[in-house]
């Protein structure tokens, strides 16, 4: 589990929003002598949605869950190749994953909740520095992407898993049936999976086998100075290439390991309980 707020801070919340989704909170972190290390956070309770260094040579450095090493890092570094690339992002958040863009990509995030939105232009620097064009459609990430006529991304991101709550409609066949829809022949979809009480992995090969993805699960450790956490990513492609350049980094499936395939008429939590 992730310290918020620790002794090493000294916080003051710069505005807070309530609503429907329940209350985001956006928190500036100062620490004596160390101008460096301060930073500006988004929280929805008391789970990260960003965090972002305030000092200008650090504020585009990848914080979080989103470092080059992470599985979403070496999806998007992958994908810096691509001259007109276009990019889906499930979840805004603070944005950061907008500092991997290049100029000519394209970056489409979808967020659910207003004010993270709000919060995110107004306290953020993520999206007003992003290189490439930069755009955010609000509603369920599901519903948007139903409606839309496909967007031949090269990559789409789920990262829309708050914490611990699972919003299972975004993991079951049909959605992936959405997903890919929406992707080049060889897209990847990075999906993250880091959660201290539920181990989505099963869940996550099932849509993949289903499909015929390719997979590999790449975990990474955090590291404080760069205010990076413990992170869990499963990359589904159907480009071999891509695969096997992230073999060596994570660990690529083995055949033995239990899958479940979750629909939009079944889903269960407790068998996938740590
Ligand atoms: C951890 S944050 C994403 C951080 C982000 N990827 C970044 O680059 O900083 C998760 C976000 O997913 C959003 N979210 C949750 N359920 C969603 C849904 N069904 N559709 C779209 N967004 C959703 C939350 O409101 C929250 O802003």
């Amino acid at each position: 589990m992730t310290v918020l707020y620790n002794a090493d801070y000294r916080c003051s919340v710069s505005e807070r929003a309530r609503d429907f989704y329940g209350v985001t909170t956006v928190v500036e972190r100062i620490q004596d002598g160390h101008p460096e290390a301060n930073d500006r956070a988004m929280f929805s309770g008391q789970i990260p949605h960003g965090v972002q260094f305030t000092s200008p040579e650090r504020r585009r450095m990848l914080t979080t869950y989103y470092g080059p090493a992470t599985g979403v890092g070496r999806t998007l570094m992958w994908i810096r190749q691509l001259p007109n690339a276009r990019v889906g992002l499930i979840g805004l958040g603070a944005g950061t994953l907008a500092n991997y863009a290049e100029p000519g990509q394209h970056y489409r995030f979808y967020e659910i909740n207003p004010a993270v939105e709000r919060l995110a232009r107004r306290h953020f620097w993520s999206l007003a520095d992003c290189r490439g064009e930069v755009e955010v459609v609000l509603g369920d990430a599901r519903l948007s992407l139903e409606r839309e006529s496909p967007n031949r991304f090269s990559a789409l991101v789920l990262d829309a898993f708050s914490g611990d709550a699972i919003p299972t409609h975004l993991l079951t066949a049909e959605a992936f049936a959405i997903y890919r829809k929406h992707l080049t022949r060889d897209g990847v979809i990075a999906v993250h999976i880091s959660n201290g009480y539920l181990n989505l992995q099963p869940v996550v090969q099932g849509v993949a086998q289903a499909y015929d993805f390719g997979m590999v699960r790449i975990s990474t450790r955090g590291d404080d100075s760069k205010t990076t956490y413990h992170a869990d990513w499963m990359l589904l492609s159907q480009d071999a290439r891509f695969l096997l350049a992230q073999a060596g980094a994570g660990q690529p499936e083995t055949a033995s390991a239990r899958s479940i395939l979750w629909t939009d008429d079944f889903s269960d939590l407790f068998s996938i309980l740590k």
